[in-house]
């Protein structure tokens, strides 16, 4: 059996017609395909504008000064996340506050949040403050792990009461519904990623989900370097060189003409995994609620010895990983406050090992991997 990766891109489409024909027309900045990539991301998500960016950390922090977030602000998200969240947050000059998971879904802790706000918080006017540090809190970030999502209905509820903005880091669930609704489309802005292990791929790009022309306008505006004239270098405040070029929305294009396709295929995969290692006690899987159609973007299984798993599996050639370290334990952030009971995320994320999950994949290589992860397990 030849090695099996643990998340490859799949240009099967129109990739290379689509970038050739980008390169020919010599539009390398922007162009007809960044246009034609855009319009094809809010036509699936429904999302009323969508403003390519050149990835998923810098989309997510325009998001957020979208949001209104001020240096000095604290931002809430969950603890369990790629360290992008964090970063994007850091950039804005605000601080996180990180919030422990739910331990069955591995989403930002919903009962934990209210719990928090109502506890530590305050409202003064239209801001919410916490009460120890007499901070401003302006954004609540959830992110969609893996492509689950929380209850939105309830996160929306608590963000209004407590005048948060709702920004929605949904660098992974591209593809994903609550009740029917895509991720990225509920809150103040929402952002995907289309890093190379993503759901669809620009080998590196993002996308920004506006709800309303002004937003979408200004995103623009600050991704091209404030730049106001369109003859004279006239920059109208501190801008940023954040676009998406157009032979990458050209990948982009090509990839989204076989979403739906994909989604399928990772769905597939999940069904696969699960019916077989279900047999396995030991073996703990991620739960998606009856609300949310998951795009399965990864799939993850919980176990007590995970790093030996992870080494027998190499031994076999297959390649997984452990999950993201939890992001208050990180260097940069272990002076960010953590607000947590149990400390779930803990638990998830060194017990969390992500199997293949290629678009690409063969029944016969996650049969294979089922096999092995069995044959571990006296
Ligand atoms: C949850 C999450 N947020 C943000 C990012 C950042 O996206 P990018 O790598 O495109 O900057 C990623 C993935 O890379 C992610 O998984």
């Amino acid at each position: 059996m030849l090695p099996i990766p643990l998340c490859e891109p799949n240009l099967s489409g129109n990739e290379w017609q689509y970038v050739k024909e980008s390169l020919d027309s010599n539009w390398l900045s922007g162009g007809s395909f960044l246009k034609k990539f855009e319009e094809s991301v809010v036509e699936y998500t429904g999302a009323t504008y969508a403003v390519g960016i050149s990835s998923g950390t810098t989309a997510l922090h325009i998001a957020l000064l979208l949001a209104g977030v001020q240096r000095d602000d604290l931002v809430i998200t969950t603890n369990l996340s790629f360290v992008a969240t964090a970063n994007a947050i850091k950039y804005t000059g605000a601080d996180p506050i990180f919030l422990d998971i739910e331990p069955e879904t591995w989403l930002l802790d919903i009962k934990l949040l209210a719990e928090f706000l109502e506890k530590q918080c305050y409202v003064e006017g239209q801001s919410c403050f916490h009460k120890a540090t007499n901070r401003r809190i302006s954004a609540v970030v959830p992110v969609h792990i893996l492509g689950n999502m929380p209850d939105m209905t309830e996160l929306g509820a608590l963000a209004d009461l407590y005048y948060l903005a709702l920004v929605e880091d949904a660098a992974e669930s591209l593809g994903s519904f609550y009740k029917g609704q895509h991720s990225g489309t509920f809150g103040e802005a929402g952002t995907l990623s289309f890093n190379s292990n993503k759901i669809i791929t620009t080998a590196g790009g993002g996308m920004l989900l506006a709800n309303n022309e002004q937003a979408a306008k200004r995103a623009k505006h600050l991704i091209t370097q404030a730049k106001s004239s369109t003859l004279e270098y006239l920059h109208d405040e501190v801008g940023y060189n954040y676009r998406l070029v157009n032979p990458l929305a050209a990948i982009g294009l090509a990839q989204m003409e076989q979403l739906p396709r994909f989604v399928e295929k990772k769905k597939e995969i999940a069904g696969l995994y699960t019916q077989q290692l279900s047999i396995l006690p030991e073996i703990k899987f991620q739960k998606i609620t009856s609300d949310v159609n998951s795009n399965y973007w990864h799939f993850v299984i919980l176990v007590k010895n995970s790093r030996e798993l992870i080494q027998f599996l190499a031994t076999h050639s297959i390649e997984t990983r452990p999950l993201w370290i939890p992001l208050n334990e990180l260097p940069p952030y272990r002076n960010d406050l953590y607000i947590s009971n149990e400390n779930h995320t803990q638990q998830v994320a060194y017990q969390g090992i992500m199997l293949p999950c290629s678009t690409s994949i063969t029944l016969e290589q996650i049969a294979f991997v089922g096999e092995k992860i069995i044959e571990y397990y006296p």
